[in-house]
C-alpha cells in the first residue's frame, strides 16, 4: 500500500521537487524568527522542504504544515525533528547517567516520555539515540553517550529506540528515532571534537559498530551521518559505510540524514567544491542534507551533467517520503497538532516523580568513609560551591526543551525537600573557573552559575567560616553543564583548580565534607579519593536533580548507579578501558612496573575506578559462582549462577555483571567482555540466586575475515559488581 502510494506520488514530481524533500531547514522566520535558514516559508511554498528541525508548539509547528498541505503543488507534509535526547521538558539525566542505572525499563521508559512529551509539542522525530561508544573522556560529547561497552551501548540503543518508536510509528505519541553518529564519532582522535578518526575493521565491527546495527536492528526508522573521517573519507561521503555496509550488509531500508551542515564541512575535508562534494554525499549514500542546502542547490545539475543518477535521487526521496507515509502524515498531516495534548501531557507530575527516581539511581556513589553518607536529617547543613545554588545547570547538555529558569537549584530544591528538619546555609566559596579562564572562554562555562568577584582568598575564607557553624559540609563541585557536551572537549580533566582550593580548605575545617560530583564525563579525581571522605557523582540529572540528590544524600533512596566509562588516574593513561587487549608482554596482575611489560614508569595501568563500579549504603557478598555443566556444544546452552547476599542493614540494588574472556582466538580477544547483568534488588539479610544462560551467540566475534563466529575452547567466565572485583570460573565450548 506504502509503495503504491509513493509510487502514484512520485510520478507527479518534478526533479526539483523530489530534491525539495532532501532539504532538512531548521525553523527559519516561517514560524520562529530567524534562526540559521533563511525564507523557510517561501521555500516550503515552493516545495524546497522535507523537514525542519527546531521548530515546537502545536501552533508554530501546524502554521508551517499548513503552508506545506495548502500552498504547495503536491500538498506533502513536512516531517518536524528535534534533539529530545534525554527527555523533553521533563527532562532525564544526560545519557551517560541513564546508562549508569542500568535498567533498561527505566531508560525505554524516560524514551517513552520524551516521545509522549515531544509529540504533544508537535514533533515526530528524534536525533537519538546517540549510541557512539567512546573511551576518551577528554571528548566532551562522551556525556551523550552511553559509555565504554559495546554490549551495554546495544542494550540501551534498542531500549531507547522502542522506547521513541513504541509499536506503532503512526501512532500520535511515538515519534521515528534517529541513530547518530553514523559511524566512530566516539573514537575522534585525542578527543578533539569533529576529529579524524583512523580505526581497523576488527575494532569497528567488534567494539565499535554493533550499538548502532542493535539500534537499527530494533527498527529505528532513520540514522545521522557523522562529522569526522573515517579512515580517509569523512562519513558523510563514505560509499562503503552507508551503501557496502549500512544498505547492502546490514540491509538497512530507512532513512539517512547528515548532520548539521555536514554535506558542506566536506569542502574543509578537502573533497571539493559544493556541488562536487553534494554529488559525492548523495552519491554514497545520504539522503538528507541538514541545514546547509548544497542538495537543493546543486543535485540538479549534477543530474543534467551525469554526476547523479535520477534514479539515486529518486531513492532518497522515497526514503523521505516513506517515513512521512510510516509516521502517518500522509493521513493527517496534523496528528501532531493537539494544543490539549501539549497543554496536559507535558511537565506531567507522573513525569516529574519518575524523572526524579531516574536521577537518583543515576548517581554513583564514588567513595564512602566511614558511612559518611548517608546524612541524618538534624542539625546544620553548609551547602558550599559554585554548583549549589543554580538550577540552570542541572540538565546537563542538550536540554533544548528543559525550563531551565524553573529548573529547582540544589539549595532551593534541598530546602524544599527537607523543610524544617535541617538549617541548610550557603555561600558560593569559589567560582567554577579562575578568572582568567572565565574571560577567555565565558561562553562555556554556561547557564546562570554565580560569580563573585572578590579575591578568591575572601570568598573561601568566608566559606570556612561557614562550614565551621555547619554539622556536615556538602560541596557542590565539577563541571559546569557546558563543560561538556559537543564542542567541550578537555585535556585537564581535574575539577577546575579554583574549585580544588576551596574543598582543600573545606577539609581543613575538620567538618565531614560530602563532595557532590557534577560531570558530563570521567573526571580525574585522585586527590579527592584520597582525602575527601564521602564522594557522590551526580552527573547532570535533569529537571528534577535537586530533589534526587537530596533523596540519595539523606538516605530516603540508597544510591546503586554503576560507572559506563572508566575513571582514569591521570590523561596520560586515556584511553583506558576494561575490555582492552592482553598485549604479549602484560603486565603482572597486581603489579605497578616490571621492565620490559606493557606500563608505565609513573603510573599503574589500574583505573581510578573501573568499569562497573559503584557503591551502595549497604554492602553484596557475591558466592558460591558455579555452572550448570563445564562444557557445551553450539545448540546447547550453559546456565552460570551465583549467590549475592545483602549483608548490611539497608535494602539495596545491585547489577550483578557477567563476563567472559575467550582465552585462544584466531585474532586477539579482549581480556574482559560483559555479555549479560541483571540488577536485583535484596532486603538488609536478603540472599537471591542470579541465573544467566549462555549460548554460542554470546562466544561470537568477527574474525579476521569478518565472519561473526564462535569459535571452540576454553573461556574464563566472571561475575562481580564490577569489572575489577569479580569471581572466576572456567568453561569450553566444544565442537
Ligand atoms: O543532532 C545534532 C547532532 O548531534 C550535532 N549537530 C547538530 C544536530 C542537530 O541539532
Amino acid at each position: 500500500q506504502m509503495n503504491t502510494f509513493i509510487s502514484n506520488l512520485m510520478s507527479k514530481m518534478t526533479l526539483d521537487e523530489k530534491i525539495g524533500q532532501l532539504n532538512l531547514l531548521t525553523g527559519g522566520e516561517a514560524t520562529t524568527g530567524s534562526v540559521v535558514s533563511t525564507d523557510v516559508e517561501s521555500k516550503i511554498k515552493k516545495g524546497q522542504v522535507g523537514g525542519i528541525f527546531s521548530l515546537t508548539t502545536p501552533a508554530r509547528i501546524r502554521k508551517a504544515q499548513e503552508i506545506a498541505v495548502n500552498q504547495t503543488r503536491l500538498k506533502i507534509p513536512i516531517i518536524f525533528g528535534q534533539d529530545v535526547i534525554h527527555g523533553y521538558k521533563t527532562t532525564f539525566p544526560i545519557p551517560l547517567a541513564l546508562s549508569s542505572t542500568w535498567n533498561m525499563e527505566m531508560i525505554k521508559k524516560t524514551a517513552r516520555i520524551a516521545a509522549i512529551e515531544a509529540t504533544a509539542d508537535g514533533l515526530n522525530w528524534t536525533f537519538s539515540p546517540m549510541v557512539d561508544i567512546s573511551r576518551d573522556p577528554r571528548w566532551g560529547r562522551i556525556s551523550e553517550g552511553s559509555g565504554e561497552d559495546t554490549y551495554l551501548g546495544s542494550e540501551i540503543a534498542r531500549a531507547m529506540v522502542k522506547g521513541y518508536q513504541g509499536d506503532d510509528l503512526a501512532k500520535y505519541n511515538t515519534m521515528m528515532a534517529c541513530v547518530k553518529h553514523f559511524a566512530l564519532y566516539g573514537a575522534s582522535e585525542a578527543g578533539r571534537d569533529y576529529n579524524t578518526t583512523d580505526m581497523s575493521l576488527d575494532r569497528m565491527y567488534n567494539e565499535y559498530l554493533p550499538p548502532y546495527k542493535a539500534a537499527l536492528d530494533a527498527g529505528a526508522g532513520s540514522i545521522m551521518t557523522s562529522f569526522n573521517d573515517i579512515n580517509g573519507v569523512p562519513a558523510t561521503a563514505n560509499k562503503w559505510l552507508m551503501t557496502d555496509l549500512l544498505r547492502k550488509e546490514w540491509g538497512f531500508k530507512g532513512l539517512v540524514v547528515t548532520d548539521y551542515t555536514a554535506v558542506n564541512e566536506l569542502i574543509d575535508h578537502g573533497l571539493g567544491d559544493l556541488k562536487a562534494v553534494s554529488a559525492l554525499s548523495i552519491n554514497a549514500g545520504v539522503d538528507m542534507d541538514m541545514v546547509g542546502e548544497g542538495f537543493l542547490t546543486t543535485l540538479k545539475k549534477s543530474v543534467q551533467e551525469g554526476k547523479v543518477k535520477a534514479q539515486r535521487i529518486d531513492e532518497a526521496c522515497r526514503l523521505v517520503l516513506e517515513a512521512k507515509y510510516k509516521l502517518g502524515l500522509f493521513d493527517d498531516p496534523f496528528r501532531y497538532c493537539n494544543e490539549e495534548r501539549a497543554k496536559t501531557e507535558i511537565l506531567k507530575p507522573e513525569h516529574l516523580a519518575f524523572a526524579r527516581e531516574v536521577a537518583a539511581e543515576s548517581f554513583v556513589l564514588l567513595k564512602n568513609e566511614n558511612q559518611t553518607l548517608p546524612l541524618k536529617k538534624t542539625g546544620t547543613i553548609a551547602l558550599i560551591g559554585p554548583l549549589a545554588n543554580t538550577g540552570a545547570n542541572m540538565p546537563g547538555t542538550w536540554s533544548v526543551n528543559s525550563d531551565l529558569a524553573n529548573t529547582a537549584s540544589l539549595l532551593t530544591g534541598m530546602k524544599a525537600v527537607l523543610g524544617k528538619q535541617v538549617k541548610v546555609v550557603h555561600c558560593l566559596g569559589s567560582n567554577l573557573v579562575t578568572d582568567e579562564a572565565y574571560q577567555q572562554r565565558a561562553t562555556m562555562f554556561g547557564r546562570d552559575i554565580p560569580r563573585d568577584n572578590r579575591p578568591e582568598a575572601e570568598v573561601i575564607k568566608e566559606a570556612v567560616e561557614l562550614a565551621k557553624t555547619a554539622d556536615v559540609v556538602i560541596a557542590a563541585l565539577g563541571e559546569s553543564s557546558e563543560m561538556s557536551g559537543e564542542a567541550s572537549s578537555r585535556t585537564n580533566l581535574e575539577i577546575p583548580e579554583v574549585q580544588q582550593r576551596l574543598l582543600q580548605a573545606l577539609l581543613k575545617t575538620g567538618k565531614p565534607v560530602v563532595l557532590v560530583l557534577f560531570t558530563g564525563r570521567p573526571l580525574v579525581l585522585n586527590w579527592e579519593q584520597q582525602n575527601v571522605p564521602a564522594i557522590l557523582n551526580v552527573w547532570f540529572g535533569g529537571t528534577e536533580t535537586a530533589k534526587a540528590i537530596t533523596d540519595v544524600l539523606f538516605g530516603d533512596v540508597n544510591p546503586s548507579g554503576k560507572l559506563t566509562a572508566t575513571f582514569p588516574q591521570n590523561v596520560g593513561q586515556i584511553p583506558l578501558y576494561y575490555a582492552h587487549k592482553n598485549t604479549g608482554r602484560p603486565l603482572a596482575d597486581g603489579k605497578w612496573f616490571s621492565k620490559f611489560r606493557s606500563n608505565y614508569l609513573d603510573v599503574s595501568n589500574e583505573p581510578l575506578y573501573p568499569f562497573g563500579y559503584g557503591l551502595s549504603y549497604t554492602s553484596f557478598a557475591y558466592s558460591n559462582l558455579r555452572l550448570s555443566k563445564n562444557s557445551f556444544k553450539p545448540g546447547e546452552s550453559i546456565t552460570a549462577s551465583i549467590d549475592i547476599k545483602n549483608i548490611g542493614s539497608r535494602e539495596g540494588k545491585e547489577v550483578v555483571q557477567l563476563y567472559i574472556r575467550d582465552l585462544v582466538g584466531s585474532s586477539t580477544r579482549p581480556v574482559k567482555e560483559l555479555k549479560a547483568f541483571q540488577k536485583i534488588s535484596l532486603k538488609p539479610g536478603e540472599s537471591k540466586t542470579v541465573s544467566f544462560k549462555l549460548t554460542e551467540n554470546d562466544l561470537k566475534f568477527y574474525n579476521t575475515a569478518l565472519r561473526f563466529v564462535a569459535e571452540p575452547g576454553d573461556f574464563n567466565l566472571f561475575i562481580g559488581g564490577n569489572s575489577r572485583d569479580v569471581l572466576e570460573t572456567k568453561f569450553s565450548l566444544r565442537n
